[in-house]
């Protein structure tokens, strides 16, 4: 579904992805886990088009994503939950919703997208009303998962949702994401919470200082003493 070979980005004067290559897979969730500063937040600008890569080549389900502009990118089924969630904190959790289905394609079905959140995360109908940014630190995951399901993307990109919350709460935000997972999205997470997001992916690559160093099946490299090691604190 999403190839990426080769490639090179950064910000003015500093390089931050060296020739880094991966798939996912339609029906897959695969994670990027690597430390503070490995670049997996850079890669998953450049994968929605936030970021253009200086090297390498981009594709989603066959389309050239470096052709493509950077407001066209969700129209190919990427949809983008970014780091610290971003959400408008003082409108409500419907009108965040809204901002989530702001193509054409899914205006024309908001009501039909917000009736399918609404079932698959019940809290956010109970708080349709509320403010976003009076929500938990878990409700403001949910609604910013549930933001980017409006544009019915093939294609979820998640940075880091387990950042900042309470280790209760982490482990409800993987169980979103293995939800979103079961119900047919295909997931691409970056994460520092390798222990449990190998919990709920199907494979990983792990990223250290712009470079891909490993990657195989997640309980292979649960089982690897060199990453349990580096970073799983064992
Ligand atoms: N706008 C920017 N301008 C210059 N350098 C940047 C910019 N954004 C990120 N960087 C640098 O690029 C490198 C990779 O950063 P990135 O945010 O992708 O890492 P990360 O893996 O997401 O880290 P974290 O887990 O802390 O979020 C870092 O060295 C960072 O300082
Ligand atoms: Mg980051």
């Amino acid at each position: 579904m999403l190839e990426l070979k080769g490639i090179d980005a950064g910000y003015a004067g500093f390089q931050a992805l060296f020739g880094v290559s991966m798939r996912v897979d339609a029906g897959e969730a695969v994670a990027v886990i690597g430390s503070n500063g490995a670049g997996k937040t850079t890669l998953l600008r450049v994968v929605s088009g936030l970021l253009a890569p200086t090297a390498g080549t981009m594709t989603m389900q066959g389309t050239d994503l470096i052709a493509t502009p950077p407001h066209k990118v969700i129209e190919t089924g990427i949809a983008h939950v970014p780091e610290s969630r971003r959400l408008f904190p003082r409108l409500s959790v419907e009108d965040n919703l809204r901002m989530g289905a702001f193509i054409p394609a899914a205006r024309a079905k908001f009501h039909q997208r917000l009736e399918y959140v609404y079932a698959l995360f019940p809290r956010l109908k109970e708080r349709r009303t509320q403010l976003a940014g009076t929500m938990s630190g878990g409700e403001q995951q949910m609604c910013a998962i549930a933001r980017a399901l409006m544009s019915e993307p093939k294609l979820v990109l998640l940075d880091e949702p387990s950042m900042g919350l309470a280790p209760v709460i982490v482990s409800q935000v993987f169980d979103l994401v293995r939800r979103i997972r079961n119900d047919g999205y295909t997931v691409l997470i970056v994460e520092q919470n390798v222990r449990q997001v190998l919990k709920v992916v199907d494979r990983a690559y792990l990223l250290e200082v712009g470079r891909m160093k490993a990657s195989g099946r997640a309980e292979e490299l649960a089982a690897s003493d060199e990453i349990r090691k580096a970073y799983m604190g064992l």
